[in-house]
């Protein structure tokens, strides 16, 4: 039996979605530790939990340390600790550090979390990245500005969902950025990137201690940032039917570079054995830049994305993965894409949503499913908008043909 301590934060239904995989495994023990009380836990997954423990802030690496320590104590030493969220990769390393549970040390997660760190280790063993920098006035944003030209990008360092991400692309708009507060500082610093024109794609990797031992890939329509920049636009992610697509194939080589980097000495360890999810760009002239890595899997639906296309339930084989060390390489047998609905015009509720009925009827068969957005919804900061829908089609061109349909069709209004 292995003892996995799962961070749910809250038992909302995606993270359900990973307690349930979790448990799905009967060599598994599990406890959970969430901000959420125990009586939250559905009932049919109780008897499947040998210990909870409540904390007020999930991302608080001492309360967490503290609810380790005390399931630990109640139900036996951990062997791993998980949690899905961008944002608990860091806390998560600590509290392995501090109470001695095999996994990601600190020390390599924020080769994952810090962008600037990141960057700087890829840069260091080779692989292509933009050139950055971390400004911590705006002096050395000036300087940056001086070194790479214009546009740039301006992010924060720790980022998450794009926000506060801004294209700088005229002396104008720098100009701006600084007397609306937002520039770097010391306590605030900035991670400044060229700006780099290209496609958006992912690559999610299945490595076992360090060796890749499957890969799938999606690409971004349009970009995250345009979509932010664009209110019209709504935003679609695609994974094609074809596993070996020549731009996928040729990213093999810069994906495997990478994981070694930022895994560096802990590859071979548990640390190694993870679902990564890397952004990476893809230039007109073939060339390829790595944007960010995160070790955790992947959000925008890719998950249930490489479930529908692979015919798995990725949650179980990642969870397998991570609790027991074992994944079964699948193969491809669909395309899959989910389409994200953003609405239109000014107000922060949605107030209406049309075109539901006709999609159903268009979309058919190749719709999985679909989460339109209501009227009364609060409207979302998010690119990911307030609803969503997913597609399977045995072509690529089939799956992408629904995408448009669906964002096309069902169109949101603010009020
Ligand atoms: N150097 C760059 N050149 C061009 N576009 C960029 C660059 N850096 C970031 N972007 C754009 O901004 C988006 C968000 O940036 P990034 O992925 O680094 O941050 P994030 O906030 O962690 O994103 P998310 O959580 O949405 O994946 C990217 O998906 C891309 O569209
Ligand atoms: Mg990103």
């Amino acid at each position: 039996m292995r003892h996995v301590a799962f961070i749910a934060p809250r038992f909302l239904e995606n993270t359900l979605n990973y307690v349930r995989a979790f448990a799905s495994h009967d060599e598994v023990t599990l406890s959970l530790i969430s901000e959420d009380p125990e009586t939250s836990i559905p009932e049919p997954l109780r008897p499947r939990i040998a210990g909870h423990y409540r904390v007020s802030q999930c991302l608080d690496a001492a309360q967490l340390t503290a609810a380790a320590r005390a399931i630990t104590r109640g139900v036996g030493p951990i062997d791993r600790l998980a949690g899905a969220l961008e944002q608990l990769q860091l806390p998560m390393a600590e509290v392995r550090d501090a109470v001695g549970i095999e996994g990601m040390s600190a020390r390599v997660a924020r080769n994952f979390r810090d962008k600037d760190r990141m960057k700087d280790v890829l840069r260091a063993h080779g692989v292509p990245v933009a050139r950055s920098a971390l400004a911590s006035s705006v002096r050395d944003l000036r300087k940056f500005v001086e070194q790479v030209g214009l546009p740039i990008i301006v992010k924060p360092q720790a980022g998450l969902g794009a926000r506060n991400t801004h294209r700088i692309t005229t002396t104008a708009e720098l100009i701006e950025l600084v007397n609306s507060g937002a520039g770097p500082s010391p306590e605030a610093p900035a991670q400044v990137e060229e700006f780099v024109r290209a496609r958006e794609h992912t690559c999610e990797t299945v490595t076992i201690r360090g060796q890749v031992v499957w890969r799938s890939g999606t690409r971004y329509f349009p970009t995250p940032l345009e979509v932010l920049e664009t209110p019209w636009i709504k935003y679609c992610v695609l994974l094609p039917r074809e596993p070996d697509l020549p731009e996928f194939a040729a990213f093999s080589a810069v994906n495997e570079a990478a994981l070694a980097a930022l895994f560096g000495d802990e590859a071979p360890t548990a640390a190694g054995t993870a679902l990564t999810h890397m952004e990476w760009f893809l230039r007109e002239d073939g060339s390829s830049l790595v944007n960010e890595v995160g070790a955790r899997p992947p959000g925008a639906q890719i998950m249930p994305l490489m479930g529908l296309a692979h015919d798995t339930n990725f949650f179980v084989d990642w969870t397998g993965l991570i609790a027991l060390d074992r994944f079964t390489p699948r193969v491809r047998r669909w395309a899959a894409g989910a389409a994200f609905f953003r609405g239109q015009g000014q107000g922060d509720r949605v107030v209406s949503v049309t075109g539901v009925d006709e999609v159903l009827a268009e979309v058919g068969d190749c719709l999985v499913e679909l989460r339109a957005p209501k009227p009364g919804m609060a409207r979302s900061p998010s690119y990911e908008g307030e609803g969503w829908a997913t597609v399977r089609h045995p072509t690529t061109e089939g799956a992408k043909e629904a995408l448009l349909t669906l964002i096309q069709r069902i169109q949101v209004h603010y009020g």
